[in-house]
């Protein structure tokens, strides 16, 4: 009496503001219904479990659900309609010829249980039963329907798994989309599988973990009948011949506890334990998960990707061996909001067209990392060499965008995307990421509103030829000119020697120099010298001085370097930092 009292004040600080707490013998007879506007779900008799509508954090929208109802972290256990969220407004019906029916304020159906061929009619009640069991019985109480049939990513203890059945992970731990990580406890052999999917088919990939039951052979004696989780919280494959198969054998706590086995978002199968009875500052623990190393164990050669994306790098948490996805340096998220996602680099590559006219070797350095490797992104195999030698290749080889010196003197070439990056401490070899020198190439805002940039193109094209085509030693004094406050009147009088017929005034300076700017971050400053050889020789040279004259031409006075530190800089004496943009837009 005092537990039940001391319940059902539980449930009343759960559920404020409710007016009515649920009846909680778990039955709900057909005909009634559950909007995502009622505030008490349908609670198991003891109440520890609940059915009813769920938002996910940060949804305006409501997922169909069944949780653990009295612990604080209220984590859900099975869901029906994770592909498609309910609005506000829609409705769970309990339904004698279809089961449950979830349908939208509009009258759209979402989701349903069962077809009327599977009940006919014959339904007669729901039960959330004590075991976190949803069922759906006749009037002579047989099971016609349970959710422990039809699991999503979780399993609790007494669930059965027959041959054939299969968890789903989901997309990630807020959004309750399939993911890409299932569970299969496989028809043809009873063998337990995990595996990946080719999403947004169902087709399945080489397994990263697996359980033989028949180890090999077809006895059917000793093929795997069931996947039972126990009452203590075992988890065994149970054979034909009522042998057992534990997972992970290890002893289990035992004491006042509940037991739950979830295949996580990132692939990992983890068994976890919760107190019962909860002072509010517990969580789950995780007690044992499999497989030990899913960025290893993941088959690169069947799977496009590994748990992370492409180009991204997987290492285990020692922890709690669940993975985690990191980007190469100069690499970024492509999604900033999928830490498992795929990664882009921070530059543009060049393709092989660029690279004609340029050298490679002038437009890219090597990042060395360590203990990293994309074992399936080869495309080259060079024995004998030495390090210097790999080095020099990749740089100098338009495709390569990684090289691994390897410890028996071979090199490997990687191209992008580099897939089922992984981190192994004991590698050994050397790993070399090709990067941009500069930032230069990233699209800025400038390119969103070119001013009046299209209909002067080829004309500013043609006046910059004229403006920079000529010799370095040229250019030097023009740009010593420049910073000494003489850019606009020089270019354009240079410009009006040589008869190319510009209007001058303050919107061709300006577009002159944004184009100048643009060319030198596109990085295509060979057109911006008009292919000139023997500035583009020394493209290294040309870069330093374009930086410096951009510079020169900022806006604000306070930027424009001293004439002392402009010589130093176009001698090479200190470094020149990236400038930024001469003349940044009015947003206006
Ligand atoms: C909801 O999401 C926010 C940000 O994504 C996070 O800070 C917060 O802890 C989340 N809350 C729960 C209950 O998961
Ligand atoms: C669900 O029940 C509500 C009333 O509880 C009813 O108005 C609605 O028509 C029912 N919808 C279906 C699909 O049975
Ligand atoms: C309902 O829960 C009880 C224990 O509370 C259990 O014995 C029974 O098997 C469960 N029924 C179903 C259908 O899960
Ligand atoms: C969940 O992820 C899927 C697949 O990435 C996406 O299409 C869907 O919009 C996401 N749902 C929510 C509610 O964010
Ligand atoms: C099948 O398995 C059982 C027990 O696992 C064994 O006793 C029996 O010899 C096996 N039969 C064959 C044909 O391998
Ligand atoms: C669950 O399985 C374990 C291991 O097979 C066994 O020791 C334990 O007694 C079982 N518990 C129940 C309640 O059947
Ligand atoms: C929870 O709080 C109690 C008392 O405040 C403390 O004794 C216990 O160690 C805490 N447990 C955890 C898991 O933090
Ligand atoms: C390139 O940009 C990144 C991110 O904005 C920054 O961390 C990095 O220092 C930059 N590198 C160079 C060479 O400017």
């Amino acid at each position: 009496m005092a537990l039940s009292l001391a319940h059902t004040l539980f449930s009343l600080l759960l559920l404020l503001p409710t007016s009515a707490v649920a009846q909680t013998n778990g039955k709900v007879t057909v005909g009634r219904s559950l909007s995502t506007t009622d505030s008490s779900p349908w609670v198991s008799p003891s109440g520890e479990f609940a059915f009813g509508f769920r938002q996910p954090n940060g949804s305006d929208f409501f997922l169909l659900s069944i949780w653990y109802d009295n612990i604080p972290d209220r984590t859900i256990v099975w869901y029906a309609n994770g592909e498609k969220l309910a609005p506000r407004g829609s409705k769970v019906n309990l339904t004698a010829d279809r089961g449950l029916v979830l349908t939208s304020s509009q009258g759209e159906e979402l989701w349903t249980s069962s077809d009327q061929s599977q009940l006919a009619g014959a339904v007669a009640s729901g039960v959330m039963n004590d075991t976190g069991n949803f069922v759906l019985e006749d009037s002579n109480f047989k099971n016609l329907w349970q959710s422990f049939q039809h699991p999503s990513d979780t399993m609790l203890p007494t669930q059965i798994m027959e041959r054939g059945g299969v968890l789903s992970s989901r997309q990630s731990e807020t959004n309750f989309s399939k993911g890409r990580f299932q569970l299969r406890f496989r028809q043809e052999t009873g063998n337990l599988v995990l595996n990946t999917i080719n999403l947004p088919t169902n087709d399945p990939n080489g397994p990263y973990y697996q359980i033989d039951s028949t180890a090999g052979d077809l006895n059917t004696s000793n093929s795997g009948k069931q996947l039972i989780f126990n009452a203590s919280g075992y988890i065994y494959i149970l054979r034909e011949n009522d042998e057992r198969i534990t997972i992970e054998q290890e002893s289990l706590p035992t004491g006042n506890l509940y037991f739950r086995v979830t295949l996580n978002f990132d692939g990992i199968f983890t068994l976890y334990s919760h107190p019962k009875t909860s002072a509010g500052n517990e969580s789950w623990t995780p007690i044992w998960s499999v497989p030990d190393n899913i960025c290893q164990d993941i088959p690169g050669d069947q799977s496009m990707t590994g748990v992370c994306g492409y180009n991204s790098v997987c290492k285990i948490n020692p922890k709690d061996r669940r993975p985690i996805c990191e980007c190469p340096k100069r690499y970024s998220l492509l999604d900033p909001n999928d830490p498992y996602g795929s990664c882009k680099p921070d530059f543009i590559q060049a393709g092989c067209k660029e690279d004609e006219l340029n050298s490679q070797r002038s437009l890219y350095y090597l990042e060395e990392l360590t203990n990293t490797n994309w074992p399936f992104s080869d495309y080259m195999r060079l024995p004998t060499f030495t390090e210097e030698n790999c080095k020099n290749s990749c740089l100098q080889d338009c495709m390569c965008a990684v090289a691994i010196f390897s410890t028996n003197n071979i090199c490997w070439k990687k191209k992008l995307p580099l897939s089922n990056g992984r981190f192994s401490e004991n590698d050994g070899g050397k790993v070399f990421i090709k990067v941009r020198k500069d930032n230069s190439t990233l699209p800025g805002p400038s390119f969103q509103n070119p001013v009046g940039k299209k209909k002067n193109q080829d004309r500013l094209i043609l006046a910059g030829s004229v403006l920079l085509g000529c010799s370095l030693f040229v250019i030097f004094i023009l740009i010593a000119a420049i910073c000494h406050g003489f850019f606009y009147k020089k270019a354009v009088s240079k410009i009006d020697r040589n008869g190319v017929d510009m209007e001058s005034g303050e919107e061709d300076k300006a577009i002159l120099t944004d184009w100048a700017y643009d060319c030198f971050q596109e990085g295509t400053l060979d057109v911006l010298v008009g292919y000139d050889r023997e500035a583009m020789d020394d493209m290294e040279k040309l870069e330093r001085f374009v930086k410096v004259a951009i510079w020169c031409i900022q806006e604000g006075p306070s930027l424009r370097p001293t004439m002392r530190k402009v010589t130093h800089m176009l001698e090479g004496v200190v470094d020149v930092p990236i400038p930024p943009c001469p003349s940044p837009f009015n947003t206006t």
